[in-house]
């Protein structure tokens, strides 16, 4: 049944020294094989291109563990069920989860590692649950309010602003009442996250001084930091921050190409004098409360308080591409590929 089915993967052929390379991509190609008891089958639609591929991209300790050389590239992506030997998926049920780079995902129904849960198209577009229904979007909500902690009335600043967990920490932060700044690469982008996602201001980085903007935007200080970038920005923020401020560490996409030792912040003893913290999270560990991040989210936009960008990219064959414009800012939104049609 499956047989005449076939998968064009992108597999990990050499692990990266600075930005990802042509070389460092395989393509192969397999039919797709049949499929035993408990299996189902999954057919692409879209794929979450994610800075965080680069970091699985490289060896050693982390979070989770590094892509293997030769091995199909991690991404989760959203997809439709094209055969199923399992009570728990049907044919033609749309669902998220760790699909890879590739058309089509084959094994256990109940795959840990895959994780898919079943999604439904009506309540918001398939894109959307790879954006602020998705992953980034669990980010920046468990992120900002389990480890940011923002009550009304404070001041947030959030980098990446316009980017796809930016998105949801900004919207999410004026749901609850604060007052928010983002960070953001250019005026495009600074006037969407103020003019459509609501921000009170956003600091143009490339075009104008953190710094200034910081004290210009939150003249009493900076309660909540959500950064996504580290490097100059982290450490800008932290000559800004009040007593008692909280730095939600989320990401570090200024340092993930480096060719040499990630950049710490100098101003880390500000820390000390304010009596604030840092703290790392990782979306992984809010599996369990999805449907709750979900369920808010989803009510917000269907009452109209809340937006998602996409920045679709169409064909599997553009994903070497496609994957650097989130390394070089030419995402307007959260980046997707789309690979297949329903
Ligand atoms: N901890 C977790 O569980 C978790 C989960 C998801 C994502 N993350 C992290 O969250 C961050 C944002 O991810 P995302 O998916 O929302 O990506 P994104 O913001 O949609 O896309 C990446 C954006 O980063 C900005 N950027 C790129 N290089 C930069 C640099 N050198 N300095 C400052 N900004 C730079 C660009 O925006 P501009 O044009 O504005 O520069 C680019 O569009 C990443 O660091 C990612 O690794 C963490």
């Amino acid at each position: 049944m499956t047989a005449t089915l076939h998968n064009q993967q992108y597999r990990l052929a050499a692990r990266p020294v600075g930005l990802p390379k042509a070389s460092d991509w395989q393509t192969t190609s397999e039919p797709v094989r049949e499929i035993g008891d408990g299996e189902i089958v999954v057919k692409a639609l879209y794929l979450s291109l994610d800075p965080a591929m680069r970091g699985w991209m490289n060896e050693g300790k982390s979070y989770i563990r590094p892509v293997g050389i030769g091995e199909v590239m991690r991404a989760g992506g959203v997809g439709v069920v094209v055969a199923s030997k399992s009570p728990k998926f049907a044919v033609g049920e749309y669902v998220s989860g760790g699909i890879g780079v590739q058309n089509f995902w084959v094994g256990a129904a109940d795959d840990k590692t895959a994780n898919f849960f079943k999604i439904d198209p009506r309540m918001a577009p398939l894109t959307t649950w790879l954006n602020t229904l998705g992953m980034p979007g669990m980010t920046g909500y468990f992120g900002l309010l389990d480890v940011g902690q923002p009550k009304a009335g404070e001041t947030v600043v959030v980098s990446g602003a316009a980017g796809a967990v930016g998105q949801t920490v900004g919207q999410v932060a004026k749901q609850l009442g604060c007052k928010v700044v983002g960070i953001a690469g250019g005026k495009d982008k600074c006037d969407f996250v103020v003019n459509e996602l609501g921000y009170d201001a956003c600091i143009d980085y490339k075009n104008g001084d953190v710094r200034e903007g910081l004290k210009q935007y939150c003249p009493n200080g900076v309660d909540v930091y959500f950064d996504n970038v580290g490097g100059d920005i982290l450490d800008t923020v932290l000559t800004r921050i009040n007593m008692k401020a909280r730095i939600v560490i989320c990401g570090a996409i200024s340092q993930y190409n480096n060719t040499t030792p990630v950049k710490g912040p100098a101003n880390y003893l500000s820390l000390l004098v304010n009596r604030a913290r840092m703290e790392g999270m990782v979306v992984f560990d809010y599996g369990a409360r999805y449907p709750e991040g979900i369920a808010a989210i989803a009510k917000w936009m269907k009452e109209g308080t809340f937006k998602s960008r996409e920045d679709v990219v169409d064909g599997l064959d553009k994903f070497p591409e496609a994957l650097l414009m989130l390394f070089e800012g030419k995402n307007f939104g959260k980046l997707v590929l789309k690979v297949g049609e329903a």
